[in-house]
Protein backbone atom coordinates (compact mmCIF):
# COMPACT_ATOMS: atom_id res chain seq x y z
CA UNK A 1 0.00 0.00 0.00
CA UNK A 2 3.19 2.39 -0.24
CA UNK A 3 2.15 4.19 -2.64
CA UNK A 4 -1.56 4.95 -1.48
CA UNK A 5 0.71 6.47 1.62
CA UNK A 6 3.24 8.19 -1.03
CA UNK A 7 0.26 9.07 -3.27
CA UNK A 8 -0.57 13.09 -1.97
CA UNK A 9 -3.37 12.93 -4.02
CA UNK A 10 -5.48 9.79 -2.43
CA UNK A 11 -4.28 11.02 1.18
CA UNK A 12 -5.95 14.73 0.64
CA UNK A 13 -8.68 12.79 -0.45
CA UNK A 14 -8.54 10.55 2.94
CA UNK A 15 -7.88 14.15 4.55
CA UNK A 16 -11.44 15.25 3.23
CA UNK A 17 -13.35 11.91 4.00
CA UNK A 18 -11.83 12.28 7.47
CA UNK A 19 -13.05 16.16 7.33
CA UNK A 20 -16.41 15.40 6.24
CA UNK A 21 -16.86 12.38 8.83
CA UNK A 22 -16.36 14.63 11.60
CA UNK A 23 -18.57 17.39 10.50
CA UNK A 24 -21.44 14.32 9.93
CA UNK A 25 -21.00 13.50 13.96
CA UNK A 26 -21.35 17.40 14.34
CA UNK A 27 -24.62 17.56 12.28
CA UNK A 28 -26.04 14.28 13.91
CA UNK A 29 -25.56 16.61 17.63
CA UNK A 30 -29.10 18.17 16.88
CA UNK A 31 -31.95 17.00 15.03
CA UNK A 32 -31.93 20.03 13.09
CA UNK A 33 -28.75 19.22 11.53
CA UNK A 34 -29.02 15.75 11.56
CA UNK A 35 -30.25 15.31 7.62
CA UNK A 36 -27.05 17.51 6.58
CA UNK A 37 -24.77 15.44 8.92
CA UNK A 38 -25.84 12.29 7.18
CA UNK A 39 -25.18 13.45 3.51
CA UNK A 40 -21.77 14.79 4.67
CA UNK A 41 -21.35 11.32 5.94
CA UNK A 42 -22.83 9.87 2.85
CA UNK A 43 -19.98 12.00 0.81
CA UNK A 44 -17.15 11.75 2.95
CA UNK A 45 -17.60 7.55 2.45
CA UNK A 46 -18.26 8.19 -1.26
CA UNK A 47 -14.73 9.87 -1.56
CA UNK A 48 -13.33 6.94 0.59
CA UNK A 49 -14.24 4.50 -1.28
CA UNK A 50 -13.66 5.79 -4.29
CA UNK A 51 -10.19 6.82 -3.49
CA UNK A 52 -9.72 3.44 -2.65
CA UNK A 53 -10.75 2.30 -5.43
CA UNK A 54 -8.81 4.28 -8.20
CA UNK A 55 -5.83 3.87 -6.02
CA UNK A 56 -5.91 -0.08 -6.62
CA UNK A 57 -7.22 -0.42 -10.19
CA UNK A 58 -3.79 -0.66 -11.56
CA UNK A 59 -3.63 -3.51 -9.66
CA UNK A 60 -6.89 -4.80 -10.33
CA UNK A 61 -6.69 -4.80 -13.83
CA UNK A 62 -5.19 -6.40 -15.77
CA UNK A 63 -4.95 -9.61 -12.94
CA UNK A 64 -1.24 -10.21 -10.79
CA UNK A 65 -0.97 -14.12 -11.56
CA UNK A 66 3.07 -13.87 -11.58
CA UNK A 67 3.51 -11.03 -8.47
CA UNK A 68 5.46 -8.42 -10.74
CA UNK A 69 3.08 -5.78 -10.99
CA UNK A 70 2.00 -6.66 -7.29
CA UNK A 71 5.56 -6.21 -6.44
CA UNK A 72 5.67 -2.61 -8.23
CA UNK A 73 2.66 -2.13 -6.93
CA UNK A 74 2.79 -3.05 -3.06
CA UNK A 75 0.52 -4.92 -1.07
CA UNK A 76 -1.72 -6.58 -3.86
CA UNK A 77 -4.98 -6.63 -1.18
CA UNK A 78 -7.19 -6.45 -4.85
CA UNK A 79 -5.11 -8.51 -6.79
CA UNK A 80 -7.65 -11.46 -6.31
CA UNK A 81 -10.41 -9.80 -7.86
CA UNK A 82 -11.19 -7.91 -11.06
CA UNK A 83 -12.93 -4.76 -11.20
CA UNK A 84 -15.99 -6.41 -12.11
CA UNK A 85 -16.11 -8.73 -9.04
CA UNK A 86 -15.63 -6.15 -6.83
CA UNK A 87 -17.96 -4.22 -8.40
CA UNK A 88 -20.21 -6.82 -8.17
CA UNK A 89 -19.89 -7.84 -4.64
CA UNK A 90 -19.84 -3.57 -3.78
CA UNK A 91 -23.41 -4.07 -5.85
CA UNK A 92 -24.99 -6.82 -4.23
CA UNK A 93 -24.06 -5.26 -0.82
CA UNK A 94 -25.34 -2.43 -1.61
CA UNK A 95 -29.06 -3.95 -2.34
CA UNK A 96 -29.06 -6.00 0.66
CA UNK A 97 -28.64 -2.57 2.67
CA UNK A 98 -30.89 -0.61 0.83
CA UNK A 99 -33.43 -3.27 0.83
CA UNK A 100 -33.01 -3.63 4.78
CA UNK A 101 -32.98 -0.42 5.57
CA UNK A 102 -36.28 0.24 3.39
CA UNK A 103 -37.73 -2.78 5.01
CA UNK A 104 -36.71 -2.54 8.85
CA UNK A 105 -39.39 -1.31 11.59
CA UNK A 106 -38.30 1.57 13.70
CA UNK A 107 -38.66 -0.20 16.38
CA UNK A 108 -36.25 -3.58 15.26
CA UNK A 109 -33.59 -0.99 14.29
CA UNK A 110 -31.25 -1.61 17.75
CA UNK A 111 -31.06 -5.75 16.79
CA UNK A 112 -30.24 -4.37 12.95
CA UNK A 113 -27.24 -2.02 14.21
CA UNK A 114 -26.22 -5.45 16.31
CA UNK A 115 -26.24 -7.02 13.45
CA UNK A 116 -24.29 -4.38 11.42
CA UNK A 117 -21.17 -4.47 14.12
CA UNK A 118 -21.27 -8.04 14.03
CA UNK A 119 -20.39 -7.73 10.38
CA UNK A 120 -17.75 -5.25 10.61
CA UNK A 121 -16.05 -7.38 13.65
CA UNK A 122 -16.43 -10.25 11.80
CA UNK A 123 -14.76 -8.34 8.54
CA UNK A 124 -11.66 -7.43 11.20
CA UNK A 125 -11.33 -10.78 11.63
CA UNK A 126 -11.45 -12.06 8.15
CA UNK A 127 -8.94 -9.16 7.20
CA UNK A 128 -6.77 -10.34 10.17
CA UNK A 129 -6.65 -13.60 9.35
CA UNK A 130 -6.48 -12.88 5.74
CA UNK A 131 -2.87 -10.85 6.67
CA UNK A 132 -1.57 -13.58 8.80
CA UNK A 133 -2.35 -16.51 6.13
CA UNK A 134 -0.39 -13.79 3.55
CA UNK A 135 1.37 -11.13 4.92
CA UNK A 136 3.57 -10.85 1.22
CA UNK A 137 0.50 -9.68 0.20
CA UNK A 138 -0.34 -7.07 2.82
CA UNK A 139 3.52 -6.27 2.91
CA UNK A 140 4.11 -6.58 6.02
CA UNK A 141 7.00 -8.87 6.25
CA UNK A 142 10.04 -7.71 7.57
CA UNK A 143 13.82 -8.46 5.32
CA UNK A 144 14.16 -11.67 7.35
CA UNK A 145 11.01 -13.22 6.20
CA UNK A 146 9.12 -12.67 8.91
CA UNK A 147 5.71 -10.50 10.27
CA UNK A 148 7.22 -7.15 11.49
CA UNK A 149 6.50 -6.75 15.24
CA UNK A 150 4.07 -3.88 15.07
CA UNK A 151 2.02 -5.77 11.98
CA UNK A 152 1.74 -8.51 14.84
CA UNK A 153 0.57 -6.13 17.58
CA UNK A 154 -2.07 -4.91 15.02
CA UNK A 155 -2.72 -7.93 13.49
CA UNK A 156 -3.55 -9.38 17.29
CA UNK A 157 -5.42 -6.32 18.64
CA UNK A 158 -7.42 -6.53 15.62
CA UNK A 159 -8.35 -10.15 15.68
CA UNK A 160 -8.95 -9.46 19.52
CA UNK A 161 -11.30 -6.92 19.24
CA UNK A 162 -13.12 -8.02 16.31
CA UNK A 163 -14.09 -11.09 17.32
CA UNK A 164 -15.24 -10.00 20.95
CA UNK A 165 -17.37 -7.69 18.75
CA UNK A 166 -18.49 -10.49 16.55
CA UNK A 167 -19.82 -12.74 18.92
CA UNK A 168 -21.00 -10.24 21.49
CA UNK A 169 -23.06 -8.24 18.53
CA UNK A 170 -24.76 -11.82 17.70
CA UNK A 171 -25.82 -12.44 21.32
CA UNK A 172 -27.38 -8.57 21.44
CA UNK A 173 -28.92 -9.29 18.30
CA UNK A 174 -30.40 -12.59 19.62
CA UNK A 175 -31.43 -10.86 23.20
CA UNK A 176 -33.05 -7.58 21.22
CA UNK A 177 -34.69 -9.77 18.53
CA UNK A 178 -36.45 -11.90 21.01
CA UNK A 179 -34.48 -15.39 20.05
CA UNK A 180 -32.56 -15.39 23.16
CA UNK A 181 -34.20 -14.50 27.12
CA UNK A 182 -33.54 -10.73 27.99
CA UNK A 183 -32.91 -11.80 31.16
CA UNK A 184 -29.45 -11.58 32.57
CA UNK A 185 -27.68 -15.37 32.35
CA UNK A 186 -25.00 -14.88 35.86
CA UNK A 187 -22.33 -17.39 35.23
CA UNK A 188 -20.90 -18.40 38.78
CA UNK A 189 -17.22 -17.02 39.04
CA UNK A 190 -17.39 -15.02 35.34
CA UNK A 191 -15.67 -12.00 36.49
CA UNK A 192 -12.15 -14.21 37.17
CA UNK A 193 -13.21 -16.57 34.14
CA UNK A 194 -13.77 -13.12 32.10
CA UNK A 195 -10.41 -11.68 33.47
CA UNK A 196 -8.39 -14.92 33.17
CA UNK A 197 -9.24 -14.89 29.76
CA UNK A 198 -8.07 -11.48 29.13
CA UNK A 199 -5.31 -11.80 30.63
CA UNK A 200 -4.51 -14.86 28.25
CA UNK A 201 -5.25 -13.10 25.18
CA UNK A 202 -3.04 -9.96 26.45
CA UNK A 203 -0.40 -12.42 26.93
CA UNK A 204 -0.32 -14.43 23.91
CA UNK A 205 -0.97 -11.50 21.75
CA UNK A 206 2.58 -10.60 23.68
CA UNK A 207 4.00 -14.02 23.26
CA UNK A 208 3.29 -13.41 19.02
CA UNK A 209 5.54 -10.34 18.65
CA UNK A 210 8.18 -12.90 19.83
CA UNK A 211 6.69 -16.03 18.16
CA UNK A 212 4.69 -16.05 15.05
CA UNK A 213 3.14 -19.53 15.56
CA UNK A 214 -0.33 -20.67 13.65
CA UNK A 215 -1.67 -22.09 17.32
CA UNK A 216 -1.07 -18.50 19.18
CA UNK A 217 -3.10 -16.39 16.25
CA UNK A 218 -5.65 -19.13 16.40
CA UNK A 219 -5.88 -19.60 19.83
CA UNK A 220 -6.04 -15.43 20.58
CA UNK A 221 -9.17 -15.65 17.79
CA UNK A 222 -10.97 -18.45 19.79
CA UNK A 223 -10.36 -16.73 23.16
CA UNK A 224 -11.59 -13.71 21.67
CA UNK A 225 -14.87 -15.30 20.23
CA UNK A 226 -15.55 -16.60 23.96
CA UNK A 227 -15.14 -13.22 25.63
CA UNK A 228 -17.00 -11.28 23.71
CA UNK A 229 -19.86 -14.32 24.03
CA UNK A 230 -19.05 -14.46 28.10
CA UNK A 231 -19.15 -10.69 28.26
CA UNK A 232 -22.98 -9.91 26.76
CA UNK A 233 -24.79 -13.02 27.95
CA UNK A 234 -24.99 -11.45 31.42
CA UNK A 235 -26.15 -8.36 30.77
CA UNK A 236 -29.73 -7.82 31.43
CA UNK A 237 -32.31 -6.28 28.68
CA UNK A 238 -32.93 -2.79 30.20
CA UNK A 239 -28.68 -2.43 29.42
CA UNK A 240 -29.02 -3.51 26.01
CA UNK A 241 -29.21 0.13 24.83
CA UNK A 242 -25.28 0.71 26.53
CA UNK A 243 -24.48 -2.23 25.24
CA UNK A 244 -25.16 -1.85 21.35
CA UNK A 245 -23.45 1.76 21.70
CA UNK A 246 -20.42 -0.50 23.38
CA UNK A 247 -20.39 -2.88 20.69
CA UNK A 248 -20.99 0.52 18.29
CA UNK A 249 -17.61 1.88 20.07
CA UNK A 250 -15.90 -1.93 20.43
CA UNK A 251 -16.57 -2.62 15.84
CA UNK A 252 -14.83 1.37 15.57
CA UNK A 253 -11.48 -0.01 17.00
CA UNK A 254 -11.66 -3.36 15.20
CA UNK A 255 -12.14 -1.18 12.18
CA UNK A 256 -9.17 1.00 13.26
CA UNK A 257 -7.16 -2.23 13.86
CA UNK A 258 -8.00 -2.82 9.92
CA UNK A 259 -6.72 0.16 9.32
CA UNK A 260 -3.71 -0.27 10.31
CA UNK A 261 -3.25 -3.49 9.04
CA UNK A 262 -4.52 -2.38 5.31
CA UNK A 263 -2.35 0.93 5.77
CA UNK A 264 -5.94 3.06 5.06
CA UNK A 265 -5.30 6.30 6.29
CA UNK A 266 -9.34 6.56 6.38
CA UNK A 267 -10.08 3.44 7.71
CA UNK A 268 -7.58 4.56 10.84
CA UNK A 269 -9.80 7.99 11.14
CA UNK A 270 -12.93 6.80 10.75
CA UNK A 271 -12.69 3.56 13.06
CA UNK A 272 -11.19 6.16 15.85
CA UNK A 273 -14.56 8.05 15.15
CA UNK A 274 -16.44 5.68 15.59
CA UNK A 275 -14.70 4.14 18.76
CA UNK A 276 -14.65 7.26 20.64
CA UNK A 277 -18.36 8.54 19.91
CA UNK A 278 -19.65 5.02 20.69
CA UNK A 279 -17.30 5.33 24.11
CA UNK A 280 -18.94 8.43 24.76
CA UNK A 281 -22.50 7.82 24.04
CA UNK A 282 -22.34 4.54 26.19
CA UNK A 283 -20.95 6.76 28.28
CA UNK A 284 -23.98 9.25 28.13
CA UNK A 285 -26.86 6.72 28.20
CA UNK A 286 -25.09 4.64 31.53
CA UNK A 287 -25.47 8.31 33.24
CA UNK A 288 -29.17 8.47 31.88
CA UNK A 289 -29.68 5.43 33.03
CA UNK A 290 -27.87 5.61 36.30
CA UNK A 291 -25.48 2.27 35.40
CA UNK A 292 -22.11 2.09 35.89
CA UNK A 293 -19.89 2.22 32.49
CA UNK A 294 -16.94 -0.07 34.05
CA UNK A 295 -19.91 -2.69 35.17
CA UNK A 296 -21.32 -2.54 31.91
CA UNK A 297 -18.53 -3.19 29.66
CA UNK A 298 -16.94 -5.43 32.09
CA UNK A 299 -20.14 -7.32 31.55
CA UNK A 300 -22.98 -7.96 34.04
CA UNK A 301 -21.34 -6.74 37.38
CA UNK A 302 -25.07 -5.75 38.82
CA UNK A 303 -26.42 -7.72 35.85
CA UNK A 304 -29.81 -8.23 37.75
CA UNK A 305 -31.03 -5.13 35.83
CA UNK A 306 -34.55 -7.01 34.52
CA UNK A 307 -35.56 -6.80 31.12
CA UNK A 308 -38.77 -7.98 29.71
CA UNK A 309 -41.11 -9.73 31.80
CA UNK A 310 -44.63 -10.26 32.02
CA UNK A 311 -48.08 -9.10 32.64
CA UNK A 312 -49.04 -6.91 35.93
CA UNK A 313 -51.76 -8.81 37.95
CA UNK A 314 -53.37 -6.30 39.74
CA UNK A 315 -56.33 -5.32 41.61
CA UNK A 316 -55.82 -1.79 42.83
CA UNK A 317 -58.61 0.75 41.96
CA UNK A 318 -57.81 3.07 39.31
CA UNK A 319 -59.48 5.72 36.91
CA UNK A 320 -60.25 5.32 33.50
CA UNK A 321 -60.75 7.87 31.11
CA UNK A 322 -62.32 8.74 27.47
CA UNK A 323 -60.96 10.70 24.92
CA UNK A 324 -63.54 13.79 25.19
CA UNK A 325 -62.72 13.51 29.03
CA UNK A 326 -59.07 14.08 27.94
CA UNK A 327 -60.03 16.44 25.22
CA UNK A 328 -61.28 18.54 27.70
CA UNK A 329 -59.12 18.48 30.07
CA UNK A 330 -56.53 19.44 27.80
CA UNK A 331 -58.28 22.15 25.96
CA UNK A 332 -58.86 24.17 29.46
CA UNK A 333 -55.11 23.91 30.31
CA UNK A 334 -52.38 26.22 29.95
CA UNK A 335 -49.58 24.12 29.47
CA UNK A 336 -49.45 20.63 28.23
CA UNK A 337 -46.33 18.43 28.43
CA UNK A 338 -46.20 15.46 26.12
CA UNK A 339 -44.23 12.62 27.12
CA UNK A 340 -43.73 10.07 24.47
CA UNK A 341 -42.30 6.47 24.41
CA UNK A 342 -41.92 3.33 23.11
CA UNK A 343 -45.69 2.48 22.80
CA UNK A 344 -46.09 6.38 20.78
CA UNK A 345 -43.43 4.09 17.94
CA UNK A 346 -45.12 0.94 18.55
CA UNK A 347 -48.68 2.64 17.32
CA UNK A 348 -46.92 5.26 14.96
CA UNK A 349 -48.78 8.03 16.51
CA UNK A 350 -46.94 10.93 16.42
CA UNK A 351 -48.21 11.82 12.60
CA UNK A 352 -51.99 11.92 14.79
CA UNK A 353 -49.83 13.00 18.09
CA UNK A 354 -48.42 16.22 15.96
CA UNK A 355 -52.36 17.03 14.94
CA UNK A 356 -53.17 17.01 18.12
CA UNK A 357 -50.59 19.63 19.47
CA UNK A 358 -51.40 21.69 16.65
CA UNK A 359 -55.40 21.42 17.58
CA UNK A 360 -54.31 22.43 21.20
CA UNK A 361 -51.95 25.55 20.43
CA UNK A 362 -55.25 26.40 17.93
CA UNK A 363 -56.94 26.40 21.41
CA UNK A 364 -54.53 28.46 22.88
CA UNK A 365 -52.37 25.61 25.10
CA UNK A 366 -49.18 25.89 25.23
CA UNK A 367 -47.62 22.67 24.34
CA UNK A 368 -43.97 21.02 24.88
CA UNK A 369 -42.70 17.71 24.62
CA UNK A 370 -40.43 16.37 26.95
CA UNK A 371 -37.78 13.53 26.03
CA UNK A 372 -36.48 10.78 27.81
CA UNK A 373 -32.70 10.20 27.19
CA UNK A 374 -33.68 6.15 27.04
CA UNK A 375 -37.55 6.81 25.93
CA UNK A 376 -38.42 3.90 23.19
CA UNK A 377 -35.48 1.79 22.42
CA UNK A 378 -32.81 3.18 20.59
CA UNK A 379 -30.80 6.60 21.12
CA UNK A 380 -32.82 9.60 20.26
CA UNK A 381 -35.68 7.09 18.98
CA UNK A 382 -38.50 9.95 20.20
CA UNK A 383 -36.85 12.84 18.23
CA UNK A 384 -36.84 11.07 15.27
CA UNK A 385 -40.13 10.16 14.78
CA UNK A 386 -41.35 13.47 16.32
CA UNK A 387 -39.39 15.20 13.39
CA UNK A 388 -41.09 12.78 10.74
CA UNK A 389 -44.01 14.23 12.17
CA UNK A 390 -42.83 17.72 12.11
CA UNK A 391 -43.03 18.61 15.13
CA UNK A 392 -41.13 21.87 15.76
CA UNK A 393 -37.87 21.26 17.10
CA UNK A 394 -38.44 24.40 19.51
CA UNK A 395 -41.18 22.15 20.93
CA UNK A 396 -38.97 19.58 22.05
CA UNK A 397 -37.22 19.40 25.58
CA UNK A 398 -34.35 17.24 27.22
CA UNK A 399 -35.07 15.99 30.17
CA UNK A 400 -32.84 17.91 32.56
CA UNK A 401 -34.14 21.48 30.61
CA UNK A 402 -38.26 20.40 31.22
CA UNK A 403 -38.24 18.60 34.16
CA UNK A 404 -38.42 21.16 36.82
CA UNK A 405 -41.59 22.61 34.81
CA UNK A 406 -44.02 19.50 35.23
CA UNK A 407 -45.15 21.31 38.70
CA UNK A 408 -46.49 24.42 37.03
CA UNK A 409 -48.06 21.82 34.52
CA UNK A 410 -51.61 21.41 33.98
CA UNK A 411 -51.48 18.31 31.91
CA UNK A 412 -49.03 15.91 31.67
CA UNK A 413 -50.27 13.17 28.37
CA UNK A 414 -48.05 10.39 28.83
CA UNK A 415 -48.12 8.08 25.50
CA UNK A 416 -46.79 4.57 25.42
CA UNK A 417 -44.32 5.21 28.17
CA UNK A 418 -43.58 3.52 31.15
CA UNK A 419 -40.48 3.06 32.57
CA UNK A 420 -39.25 6.75 32.11
CA UNK A 421 -41.96 8.06 34.37
CA UNK A 422 -42.22 5.18 37.18
CA UNK A 423 -41.11 6.91 40.19
CA UNK A 424 -39.85 3.47 41.27
CA UNK A 425 -36.82 4.58 40.14
CA UNK A 426 -36.66 7.00 42.78
CA UNK A 427 -37.75 5.56 45.66
CA UNK A 428 -37.31 1.99 45.36
CA UNK A 429 -33.97 0.76 45.77
CA UNK A 430 -35.36 -3.26 44.98
CA UNK A 431 -36.55 -2.01 41.57
CA UNK A 432 -34.38 -2.89 38.42
CA UNK A 433 -34.91 0.91 37.23
CA UNK A 434 -34.03 2.36 40.50
CA UNK A 435 -31.64 5.69 40.10
CA UNK A 436 -32.23 6.20 36.75
CA UNK A 437 -33.09 9.93 36.15
CA UNK A 438 -37.11 10.19 35.23
CA UNK A 439 -39.43 12.46 34.30
CA UNK A 440 -41.31 13.98 37.16
CA UNK A 441 -44.75 13.63 35.10
CA UNK A 442 -46.75 13.09 38.25
CA UNK A 443 -45.81 16.67 39.92
CA UNK A 444 -48.21 17.80 36.95
CA UNK A 445 -51.81 18.74 37.99
CA UNK A 446 -53.46 15.61 36.10
CA UNK A 447 -51.52 12.90 34.38
CA UNK A 448 -53.03 11.44 31.55
CA UNK A 449 -51.52 7.92 30.39
CA UNK A 450 -52.12 5.77 27.35
CA UNK A 451 -51.75 2.44 27.26
CA UNK A 452 -53.38 -0.70 26.05
CA UNK A 453 -54.45 -2.59 29.12
CA UNK A 454 -53.58 -2.59 32.51
CA UNK A 455 -51.89 -5.89 32.54
CA UNK A 456 -48.95 -4.52 30.20
CA UNK A 457 -45.59 -3.98 31.39
CA UNK A 458 -42.73 -1.98 29.91
CA UNK A 459 -39.57 -3.03 29.18
CA UNK A 460 -38.14 -3.21 32.36
CA UNK A 461 -41.25 -5.43 33.55
CA UNK A 462 -42.24 -3.43 36.31
CA UNK A 463 -45.92 -2.01 37.37
CA UNK A 464 -45.86 1.91 37.47
CA UNK A 465 -47.63 3.29 41.30
CA UNK A 466 -48.53 6.38 38.77
CA UNK A 467 -51.23 4.34 37.58
CA UNK A 468 -53.39 4.03 40.70
CA UNK A 469 -52.63 7.76 42.09
CA UNK A 470 -55.77 10.23 42.36
CA UNK A 471 -54.40 12.74 39.84
CA UNK A 472 -54.14 10.00 37.19
CA UNK A 473 -56.19 8.93 34.51
CA UNK A 474 -55.75 5.88 32.23
CA UNK A 475 -56.84 5.77 28.36
CA UNK A 476 -56.53 2.60 27.51
CA UNK A 477 -56.26 2.11 23.71
CA UNK A 478 -53.95 1.42 21.21
CA UNK A 479 -52.41 4.97 21.09
CA UNK A 480 -53.16 5.84 17.38
CA UNK A 481 -56.56 5.53 17.80
CA UNK A 482 -56.92 7.18 21.05
CA UNK A 483 -54.96 10.34 19.90
CA UNK A 484 -56.85 10.25 16.77
CA UNK A 485 -60.32 10.22 18.94
CA UNK A 486 -59.14 12.92 20.85
CA UNK A 487 -58.40 15.07 18.12
CA UNK A 488 -61.48 13.86 16.74
CA UNK A 489 -63.05 15.49 19.83
CA UNK A 490 -61.08 19.14 19.94
CA UNK A 491 -63.05 19.67 16.59
P1 LIG B 1 -41.64 1.18 28.19
O1 LIG B 1 -41.28 1.33 29.60
O2 LIG B 1 -41.16 -0.01 27.45
O3 LIG B 1 -43.23 1.24 28.13
C1 LIG B 1 -43.93 1.14 26.94
C2 LIG B 1 -45.40 1.36 27.25
O4 LIG B 1 -46.08 1.48 26.01
C3 LIG B 1 -46.02 0.25 28.03
O5 LIG B 1 -46.72 0.82 29.09
C4 LIG B 1 -47.02 -0.41 27.03
O6 LIG B 1 -48.14 -0.83 27.77
C5 LIG B 1 -47.30 0.75 26.10
N1 LIG B 1 -47.63 0.37 24.73
C6 LIG B 1 -47.03 -0.54 23.95
N2 LIG B 1 -47.61 -0.58 22.74
C7 LIG B 1 -48.59 0.33 22.76
C8 LIG B 1 -49.55 0.76 21.81
N3 LIG B 1 -49.64 0.24 20.58
N4 LIG B 1 -50.43 1.72 22.16
C9 LIG B 1 -50.39 2.26 23.40
N5 LIG B 1 -49.50 1.90 24.34
C10 LIG B 1 -48.61 0.94 24.02
O7 LIG B 1 -41.20 2.42 27.32
P2 LIG B 1 -40.43 3.74 27.75
O8 LIG B 1 -41.12 4.40 28.88
O9 LIG B 1 -40.21 4.47 26.49
O10 LIG B 1 -39.06 3.23 28.37
C11 LIG B 1 -38.04 2.71 27.57
C12 LIG B 1 -37.47 1.47 28.22
O11 LIG B 1 -36.76 0.72 27.23
C13 LIG B 1 -36.49 1.76 29.34
O12 LIG B 1 -36.55 0.77 30.32
C14 LIG B 1 -35.13 1.69 28.61
O13 LIG B 1 -34.07 1.39 29.49
C15 LIG B 1 -35.39 0.55 27.66
N6 LIG B 1 -34.58 0.56 26.46
C16 LIG B 1 -34.25 1.74 25.92
C17 LIG B 1 -33.49 1.76 24.78
C18 LIG B 1 -33.10 3.11 24.24
S1 LIG B 1 -31.62 3.40 23.83
N7 LIG B 1 -34.00 4.05 24.15
C19 LIG B 1 -33.14 0.56 24.15
C20 LIG B 1 -33.54 -0.66 24.71
C21 LIG B 1 -34.27 -0.62 25.89
P3 LIG B 1 -49.22 -1.83 27.15
O14 LIG B 1 -48.49 -3.04 26.75
O15 LIG B 1 -50.21 -2.05 28.25
O16 LIG B 1 -49.85 -1.14 25.99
Amino acid sequence: MEHVAANPWASLAYLVAGVCFILALRGLSSPASSQRGNRLGMIGMTIAVVTTLVTHIPRIAPPCPTGAICENFGTPVLDTLTLVELLVAIGIGAAIGIVTARRIAMTAMPQLVAAFHSLVGLAAVLVAAAAFLNPGAFGILGDDGEILTVSRIEMGLGIAIGAITFSGSVIAFLKLNGNMGGKPILLPGRHVINLALLAGILGLIAYFTQDQSPWIFWTVTVLSFVIGFLLIVPIGGADMPVVVSMLNSYSGWAAAAMGFTLHNTAMIVTGALVGSSGAILSYIMCRAMNRSFISVIAGGFGGDSGGPAGAVATDRPWKRGSAEDAAFLMSQAEQVIIVPGYGMAVAQAQHALREMGDKLKAHGVRVKYAIHPVAGRMPGHMNVLLAEANVPYDDVFELEDINSEFAQTDVAFVIGANDVTNPAAKTDKSSPIYGMPVLDVEKAKTVLFIKRSMGGVGYAGVDNELFYRDNTMMLLADAKKMVEEIVKSLD
